[in-house]
């Protein structure tokens, strides 16, 4: 593919560094398009290094090759990181008076705007106002992440994780769009797997790696959407822009924060691997081999709480709005008398969610995999595959299910 990143002049520049790298070393043929001002952060020569093609600022070098118009023409995606309040304006306001906002101007592929600036430069209702333009017209705008600016200030303005910038240009480049349908709605979605402690350094706990919710995290919050996600697995991916997170441990801890943020919530999804039983007993103190042998070797366990189940149940209750979504994932394997689709259909009726996203798992299937496919199951519907991709690609399919049935 063809990607042209453009380069505003902020402290993030240095950041767009590893972007043209994450696409060079996924095959991607790129060009890096600065703004003179992107220039006094980094060096042209580092981007033509880094890209392996010429740099140029300006509409009139290379004139002879229509360079103003052909590098957009020429893209397959556009995105801008980090874009500057003074690229925003320009983009809104249609200019053209440097190679950058020509090359938006004449692309008709998708333009993909990662905004990097102090928090009360992205709060001022000029920029907002640019965003809403920018946004009407089918550009997409990534939310700035949370965290430490330049300064010694911190708030929204970072640059989010290259990873998750380029999991965004490659879903639209995919044919999804993050049109702004969840606006003003409550998404709560649980992430990784819950670990339930046997003793001090000791869990039983799976190998979720969070993947699947923290993508569904990013979508939804791209959407609009005011998302919490509620974290197990110690999760060490990077901070969805646009989500609260809140970390937990243990089956039971998960269950009481989902409780309490699905109070309010127009979608809950349950996307974490739940650890189904915990220890009986937890030990205070480390055991010992000599001392805790019959603990050690034979651990007991007690039922842990099905969140999901429950959480439709407290929907019946009324402890959670009665137009609130749920959504459950489930991950099966087929046997000789039984498809995974079989079972992934039986745990959709047990539960009585409203959707379903069951996968296909085994022979290294889904689990810490970039990729995920299967089938989303609804009341009265043929199940419907899901294509694979990404888990972002995933994702973006699952959120669209949400909100026709929201609609
Ligand atoms: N789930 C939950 N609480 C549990 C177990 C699972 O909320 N104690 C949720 C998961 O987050 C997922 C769905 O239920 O959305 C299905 O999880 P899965 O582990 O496949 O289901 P189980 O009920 O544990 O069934 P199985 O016996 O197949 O493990």
């Amino acid at each position: 593919m063809n990607i042209v990143v453009g380069v505003a002049g902020g402290i993030a520049a240095y950041k767009a560094c590893h972007i043209v790298r994450s696409f060079k070393e996924a095959g991607d043929e790129v060009t890096v398009v600065p703004t003179e001002s992107a220039l006094r952060f980094v060096g042209a020569a580092t981007f033509e290094a880094l890209s392996g093609n010429r740099v140029s600022t300006s509409v009139f070098s290379d004139v002879d090759e229509v360079r103003h118009v052909r590098v957009g023409q020429e893209a397959d995606a556009v995105v801008i990181a980090p874009a500057t309040a003074d690229v925003v304006a320009r983009i809104a306001g249609g200019h053209a008076n440097d190679l950058l906002t020509a090359t938006v101007l004449v692309a008709t592929c998708p333009v993909i705007v990662v905004p990097a600036m102090h928090t009360e430069m992205w709060n001022n209702p000029a920029v907002q106002a640019n965003v809403q333009v920018l946004r009407s017209r089918g550009i997409t705008v990534i939310e700035p992440a949370h965290g430490r600016l330049t300064g010694k200030d911190s708030g929204p303005g970072r640059l989010p994780d290259t990873e998750q910038i380029v999991d965004v240009v490659r879903t639209r480049m995919a044919g999804y769009s993050f049109p702004l349908d969840l606006a003003g709605k409550k998404v709560v979605i649980s992430a990784g797997g819950t670990q339930e402690p046997l003793d001090p350094v000791r869990y039983l706990g799976n190998r979720s790696s969070g993947r699947q919710g923290y993508a569904l995290a990013e979508i939804a919050a791209q959407r609009g959407a005011d998302v919490v996600l509620v974290a197990g697995n110690h999760v060490a991916l990077p901070l969805p822009a646009g989500a609260r997170v809140v970390d937990v441990v243990t089956t039971r801890e998960m269950e009481a924060v989902m409780n309490q943020e699905a109070k309010d919530a127009d979608v809950v999804i349950m996307a974490a691997a739940v650890a189904d039983f915990r220890p009986a007993n937890e030990a205070a103190f480390k055991m010992k081999k000599g001392n805790d042998d019959a603990a050690l070797a034979s651990v007991e366990l007690v039922e842990n709480p099905d969140i999901l189940a429950s959480l439709v149940k407290r929907r019946d209750a009324g402890e959670v709005p009665a137009g609130c979504v749920i959504v459950g994932f489930a991950a099966e394997t087929g046997d000789a008398d039984t498809s995974a689709l079989e079972y992934a259909q039986a745990k959709f009726e047990r539960k009585g969610c409203d959707l379903l996203m069951a996968n296909e798992v085994g022979e290294g299937k889904v689990f810490g995999q970039l990729d995920n496919a299967g089938w989303l199951l609804r009341r009265g519907e043929e199940p419907q595959v899901v294509h694979s991709g990404s888990k972002h690609v995933v994702s973006a399919q699952i959120v669209d299910a949400v909100v026709a049935h929201l609609q």
